[in-house]
């Protein structure tokens, strides 16, 4: 078993372990990757101020996410594909969640479905909605994700339409894997990944194919997501929606302190500050620099969340002292579970748990609750004046 020590000693497990096609889908962002290289580089210009002669004994992560106790506010974000990164990626991702005590987010773009999650799990998860063109399919999906006892709905609102990522189209990106020669070379040096594919059955898009009306191989994400994601959602439809689920609501993919402002208007319980990780609009800020705006923007009316860049507990802690309530991570988790499957998204949750309970205790606090801005030296131009 391989010492881990960081998220990016599980990156580079998980960059040998896994198919090429697969770990740039999820290591890239649209076009140039400015914003997805910024999401993470503008986390290192915050410093934190150390503090001493406090004492530090019984100290707690624990807090509330929607209501929710979490072991630390942290939960997972909803990624496409998860489960090709190892066999029934999403099952153990969502058990590793389980066990920690933080949330699971499945994606509408799932291999395992939502009922084969919820008949492997105990405990209720989050599902995510990418809202298609087909009502009858929106309606089904959420009675589905209803029925199997989800607890709360991240409506996405920053994909209605896929954003380019070179690297996909470069690799014919698809689930399963098309057999071309270079996938095939590139295959036969994974030999864990691929024993893993061949014990499942596992290996479409569980939430999609045999559900959506005439969609019996949905083999292609840009194919799909061209013909079927809905380019026409507006908060008109947003509000609809909200009524549709009748459960706790999540918008996700809010970078702006007017649409933050407006998701709070439709009564959502949370909101996500987030760019998707830099994979759709190229050039956007990053979430952590948006983020003290749209928290000021919104006050109390709505819980803010924040998402994108986070690859340690450092990272996590000055999004809460910036004002988030909670956070996900995407990418963080995704490089433990191709790297070491169930056992690596547990040793992912495990290395920012600890970096996050020691950063707070040597910056002189010893609750979530207990976390404020004034722990950071934030450079003064840090938002940015922009015109
Ligand atoms: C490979 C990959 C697939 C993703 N798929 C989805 C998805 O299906 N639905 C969604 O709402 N967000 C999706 N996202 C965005 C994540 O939910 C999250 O916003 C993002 O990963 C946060 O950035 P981070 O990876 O830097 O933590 C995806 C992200 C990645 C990296």
């Amino acid at each position: 078993m391989p010492v881990i020590t960081s998220i990016e000693d599980l990156r580079r497990l998980y960059e040998r372990r896994v198919p090429r096609m697969f770990y740039d889908y999820c290591e890239t962002g649209s076009w140039t990757e400015q914003t997805f290289r910024e999401n993470s580089s503008d986390f290192a210009d915050i410093r934190l101020r150390q503090r001493v002669a406090v004492d530090m004994e019984g100290r707690s992560t624990a807090s509330r996410m929607i209501g929710q106790q979490v072991a630390m506010p942290v939960a997972l974000a909803p990624v496409g594909l998860t489960g090709m990164n190892t066999a029934d990626g999403e099952i153990k991702a969502a058990r590793a969640a389980e066990r920690f005590g933080v949330p699971f987010t499945l994606s509408t773009m799932s291999i395992c479905s939502i009922e084969d999650v919820a008949a492997h799990t105990e405990k209720p998860f989050w599902f995510q909605l990418y809202v298609m063109r087909d009502q009858e399919f929106v309606e089904n999906i959420l009675d589905r994700a209803r029925n199997a006892g989800c607890s709360a709905l991240v409506l996405t609102l920053d994909l209605q339409i896929l954003g380019q990522r070179h690297k996909d189209l470069k690799n014919g990106l698809s689930a399963p894997p098309k057999l071309t020669l270079p996938t095939m070379v590139n295959l036969a040096t994974k030999w864990r990944w691929g024993a893993g594919m061949l014990g499942t059955k596992r290996r479409f898009f569980g939430n999609i194919v045999g559900h959506a009306r005439g969609v019996t191989d949905a083999s292609s994400l840009m194919t799909w997501t061209a013909e079927q994601f809905d380019p026409r959602l507006d908060w008109d439809k947003v509000r609809k929606l909200k009524d549709m689920w009748g459960g706790k609501l999540i918008l996700k993919g809010i970078l702006d302190a007017e649409d933050a402002r407006r998701a709070a208007d439709v009564g959502a319980d949370a909101i996500v500050v987030s760019n998707h990780g830099g994979r759709q609009l190229d050039g956007a800020i990053s979430a952590i620099r948006a983020l003290p705006g749209i928290v000021r923007a919104v006050g109390d009316r709505v819980e803010v969340h924040f998402d994108s860049g986070i690859r340690s507990g450092q990272d996590v802690l000055k999004a809460i002292a910036l004002g988030a309530k909670g956070t996900y991570i995407g990418r963080s988790y995704i490089y433990g579970l191709g790297a070491m499957g169930e056992a690596g998204v547990t040793r992912a949750l495990e290395v920012i748990h600890k970096e996050l309970d020691t950063t707070m205790a040597l910056c002189g606090r010893k609750s979530i609750a207990g976390l404020d801005r004034d722990i950071l030296l934030v450079p003064q131009d840090f938002e940015g004046k922009w015109a």
